[in-house]
């Protein structure tokens, strides 16, 4: 219970991080979303009932709520909202069959689209295609699902400081692995406990807030930047010196456009990951390894030295 709350706290503590970073932006707000923000971002919300002639104020469902600073600092922010959802949005009561709509996918806009073509979508597709949230959940489990329409923000292609992408897309997965509701709404089944499961990873907290999820959940693949094939728990890493080692899998994962640098600077081997971790096995220091060898020749030629004189003068 213990750690599952100081995981919360970490996730909290991120997210406020996360928060601090989206300060605002100039960006021109349309007049067209205000209209839908002055209910959808708000508790509360006031419409005129024609029925008893006056004005009244209910509350907003909170899962209906959309925070117009994320809205406006994420990739989709120059969208109205009626670029995907119904005109027939504008009118209040909305039109019951508004909700039986089926939503646009990324593919629709993105599929050999030029201007995104170095993200390569149909890849990831591919992959996402092939991993265990689509061949066990199919059309129910769709890339919105980790992908908040009204807030994500490409981090790892973007931002420099990798502790805040890892923060954000451990969050994506936490979304549900650690939220019984929005897990069920793909699966019946119980809702394993992830801190339970990782029970066997040392300092669990300080692996959570150094490696994604997806480091050791993903088979890595040279073609997308971020890997979307998750695969079943048994194929996962469980390996220390996977990560632990000179030839740490960080280094093509997490670390992956920042390998392009140096693997080895003032003797510290995969340097690029040294500016955020120290990653046992995988930062050894070449130099100090020299040293603490040379060190540990002397001692043992001291002792070699002292034996033979006490012998000499017994
Ligand atoms: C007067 C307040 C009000 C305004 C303005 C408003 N909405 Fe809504 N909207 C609601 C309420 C209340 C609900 C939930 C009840 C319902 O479905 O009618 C809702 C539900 C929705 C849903 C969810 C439908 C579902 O059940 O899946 C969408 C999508 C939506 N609104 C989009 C919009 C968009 C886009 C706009 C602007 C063009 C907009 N709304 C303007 C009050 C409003
Ligand atoms: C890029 C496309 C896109 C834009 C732009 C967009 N939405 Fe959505 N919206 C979606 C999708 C997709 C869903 C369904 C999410 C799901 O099923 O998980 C959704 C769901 C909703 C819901 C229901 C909440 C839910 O989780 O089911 C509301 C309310 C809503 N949108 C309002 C808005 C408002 C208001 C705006 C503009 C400020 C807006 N949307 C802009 C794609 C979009
Ligand atoms: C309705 C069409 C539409 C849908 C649906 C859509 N996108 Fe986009 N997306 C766009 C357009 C157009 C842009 C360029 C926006 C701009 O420059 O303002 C964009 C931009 C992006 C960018 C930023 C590109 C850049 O380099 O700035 C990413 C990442 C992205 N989309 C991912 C997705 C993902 C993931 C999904 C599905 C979960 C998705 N999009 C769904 C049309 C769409
Ligand atoms: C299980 C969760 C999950 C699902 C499902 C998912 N993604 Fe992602 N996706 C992620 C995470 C996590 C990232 C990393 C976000 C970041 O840091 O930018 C990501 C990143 C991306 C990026 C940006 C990669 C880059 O090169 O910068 C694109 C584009 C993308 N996803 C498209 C999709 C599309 C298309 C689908 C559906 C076919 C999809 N995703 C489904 C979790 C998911
Ligand atoms: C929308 C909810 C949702 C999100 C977001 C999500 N998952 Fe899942 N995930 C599920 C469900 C539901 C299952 C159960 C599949 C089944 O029926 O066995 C699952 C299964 C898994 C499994 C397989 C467990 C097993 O029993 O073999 C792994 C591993 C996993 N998820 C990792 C991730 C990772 C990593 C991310 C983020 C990139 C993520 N999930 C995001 C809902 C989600
Ligand atoms: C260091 C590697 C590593 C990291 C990091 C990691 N996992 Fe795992 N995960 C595993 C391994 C290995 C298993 C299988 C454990 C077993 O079967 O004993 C597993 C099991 C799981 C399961 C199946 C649980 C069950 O009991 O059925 C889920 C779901 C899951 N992980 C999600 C996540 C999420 C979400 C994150 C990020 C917050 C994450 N994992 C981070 C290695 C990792
Ligand atoms: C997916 C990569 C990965 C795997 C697999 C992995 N580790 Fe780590 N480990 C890391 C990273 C990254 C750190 C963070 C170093 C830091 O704190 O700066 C770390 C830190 C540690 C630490 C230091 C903890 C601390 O708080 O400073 C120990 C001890 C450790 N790992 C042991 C293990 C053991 C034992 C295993 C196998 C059961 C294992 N690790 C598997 C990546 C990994």
């Amino acid at each position: 219970m213990k750690k599952l709350s100081l995981i919360y706290l970490l996730v909290f503590f991120g997210t406020l991080l996360l928060a601090q970073e989206t300060a605002p932006e100039e960006i021109e707000h349309s007049p067209e979303n205000s209209a839908c923000f002055s209910c959808h971002g708000s508790t509360i919300y006031s419409y005129y009932n024609d029925i008893l002639g006056r004005n009244v104020t209910k509350r907003m469902n909170p899962y209906f709520l959309i925070d117009s600073v994320l809205y406006y600092n994420q990739n989709h922010k120059s969208f109205v909202c009626t670029d995907c959802h119904s005109y027939e949005c504008k009118d209040f009561p909305h039109n019951s069959e508004m909700r039986m709509e089926p939503m646009p996918t990324c593919l629709d806009c993105h599929e050999g689209d030029d201007a995104t073509a170095r993200y390569n979508f149909e890849k990831i597709d591919q992959e996402f295609q092939e991993s265990v949230h689509s061949t066990k959940h199919s059309d129910e489990f769709t890339c919105w699902m980790c992908h908040n329409p009204h807030s994500y923000k490409i981090n790892a292609r973007t931002n420099e400081n990798i502790k805040e992408t890892i923060v954000y897309d451990n969050n994506i997965c936490l979304s549900c692995h650690a939220d019984i509701n929005k897990y069920q709404l793909i699966s019946p089944k119980k809702n394993p406990n992830v801190i339970e499961s990782h029970d066997w990873l040392p300092n669990q907290i300080s692996h959570f807030a150094h490696v994604r999820c997806i480091e050791c959940h993903t088979a890595s693949s040279d073609n997308v930047m971020v890997a979307h094939q998750v695969q079943t728990k048994d194929k996962a890493v469980k390996k220390c010196v996977e990560c632990h080692s000179q030839n740490s899998m960080l280094m093509a994962s997490l670390y992956k456009y920042r390998a392009k640098e140096t693997r080895s600077q003032y003797g510290f081997l995969n340097a690029s990951i040294l500016r955020d971790a120290y990653v046992i096995g995988a930062n050894r220091n070449i130099y100090l390894n020299v040293i603490s060898g040379v060190i540990a020749g002397l001692v043992i030629l001291l002792i070699i030295i002292h034996a033979i004189l006490r012998m000499l003068l017994k």
